[in-house]
């Protein structure tokens, strides 16, 4: 298994090129099963999470491969079995976004169930709710989920209210409403920006979906779809990653390509930490040459403050100057950083989904242990602030979510190595 040792050697300085987001590539890459014409994604990221999704259409019989860099080609015309198994889905929960495009397209599909997580439960009740309400049926069986379209194979517009705000079941129930018959409502939708990429994906494809980006979504169901180019907006945890480093460790780096549009609340706190941002045209610069203030976070569905960012705040409020109050509400189990940060001499207490954060004057390299994506980059931002070496265990997590990390902040001066 590899791990990354990295030695704390100062500021940051340079620019780095922003991927695509990996959160609106994994539905997006899902949404060429709802035509017969073939799809061409670009912007794709290099990431493990997006080849499972490539292969999973593979098992399923459909064409897909990446054909450039970051470009993906995909023809489900030659889709054979809707079927997503345990295999591939126990690596990556995301994969059960194929349900929606394949109940809507196929009339049937079996969905292997995620299983736990690191982070939470993560139920898919709510996907299956939606569904229910257009008309499937739905069983789980020997650990699969089996759904139906009703007689007839279509599914039927519906009025879907979300008990909770989930960003997988809006996408979900989006994309099989493209296909139903009459209109469907989704309300309590989920508001993330990855959200309105896939819907422009979709409506470049022949959807009519109006609302994304609010809470209600209306889609007004068509009987097919069409191929079609679509590019994945860029990344804004990973800018968000690289913005929470450079105001950790100082010094001043260029962003290229980052979306701003979707950062407020991310560059509202980096701001209040101490750091200057500023964008021209594509290019975001983010410095941070004075005082380091430990700032609260309280994450919640955007547009409040991401769940995918707490763990890289909490990275710099650990060397921060003065107290921080860091609240969790998306996600049960997700401060396991916490207990690494304490190896590397951070000041933290934990009381159920909140920190209280100390800032303290210096963090001395160690071993440590990635548990999840997000925990992994925060330790690497703690580690390019650490006397001495830090390595990083089980960095696969990482390389499911980060293009090239160490050679992006390797560009920007960063001492690290992947140990293979
Ligand atoms: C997506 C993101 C993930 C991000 C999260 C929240 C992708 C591939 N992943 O995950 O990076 O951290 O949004 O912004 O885009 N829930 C239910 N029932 C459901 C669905 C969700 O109770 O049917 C709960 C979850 O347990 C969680 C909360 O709702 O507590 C939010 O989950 P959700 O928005 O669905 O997250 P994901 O789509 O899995």
């Amino acid at each position: 298994m590899d791990k990354l040792a990295i030695t704390g050697n100062g500021p940051l300085r340079g620019a780095v090129r922003i991927s695509g987001a990996k959160n609106a590539a994994l539905p997006i890459l899902c949404a060429p099963l709802l035509t017969r014409e073939p799809v061409t994604i670009v912007n794709v990221p290099q990431l493990n999470d997006t080849r499972t999704i490539v292969r999973l259409l593979n098992q399923m019989g459909v064409t897909a491969a990446r054909t450039e860099t970051h470009r993906v080609e995909i023809d489900a015309s030659t889709l054979t079995t809707p079927v997503a198994g345990y295999d591939l889905v126990k690596t990556m929960r995301a994969s059960v976004l194929v349900l929606g495009p394949l109940l809507a397209r196929w009339g049937e599909a079996k969905v292997s169930l995620p299983g736990g997580c690191a982070i939470g439960q993560r139920p898919v009740d709510q996907h299956l709710k939606g569904f229910e309400a257009m008309g499937a049926t739905i069983a789980i069986e020997a650990g699969y989920i089996h759904a139906k379209a009703p007689s007839g194979g279509r599914l039927r517009g519906a009025h879907v209210v979300f008990d909770v705000v989930t960003v997988g079941g809006t996408e979900n129930v989006l994309m099989a409403a493209t296909l139903a018959e009459g209109t469907t409502v989704i309300e309590n939708a989920a508001r993330e920006p990855e959200i309105v990429d896939l819907a422009l994906c979709l409506n470049a494809m022949g959807a009519r979906i109006r609302g994304h980006g609010t809470a209600t979504i209306t889609v007004e169901g068509v009987p097919e779809l069409h191929g079609g180019t679509h590019r994945v907006m860029p990344d804004r945890i990973e800018a968000g990653t690289f913005a929470c480093a450079v105001a950790a460790t100082g010094g001043e780096i260029t962003l290229l390509d980052a979306p701003v549009h979707a950062m407020e609340a991310i560059f509202d706190k980096l701001r209040e930490a101490g750091a200057t941002i500023t964008t021209q045209g594509n290019q975001t610069t983010v410095s941070r040459k004075g005082r380091l203030t430990a700032v609260n976070t309280k994450t919640a569905p955007y547009p409040a403050f991401p769940t995918d960012m707490q763990a890289q705040m909490m990275a710099l409020n650990v060397v921060a100057e003065g107290t921080a109050v860091m609240t969790e509400t998306v996600f049960e189990n997700r401060m396991m950083h916490v207990s690494e940060l304490l190896r590397l001499g951070a000041d933290i207490s934990l009381s159920g989904n909140t920190a209280v954060v100390k800032g303290v004057r210096r963090l001395t390299g160690a071993h440590v242990m990635a548990t999840d994506l997000r925990a992994s980059a925060c330790l690497v931002i703690a580690g390019l602030c650490a006397r001495g070496e830090t390595v990083i265990d089980r960095i696969y997590h990482l390389d499911r979510g980060y293009e090239h990390i160490e050679d992006k902040l390797i560009g920007l001066g960063a001492q690290i190595r992947r140990l293979s």
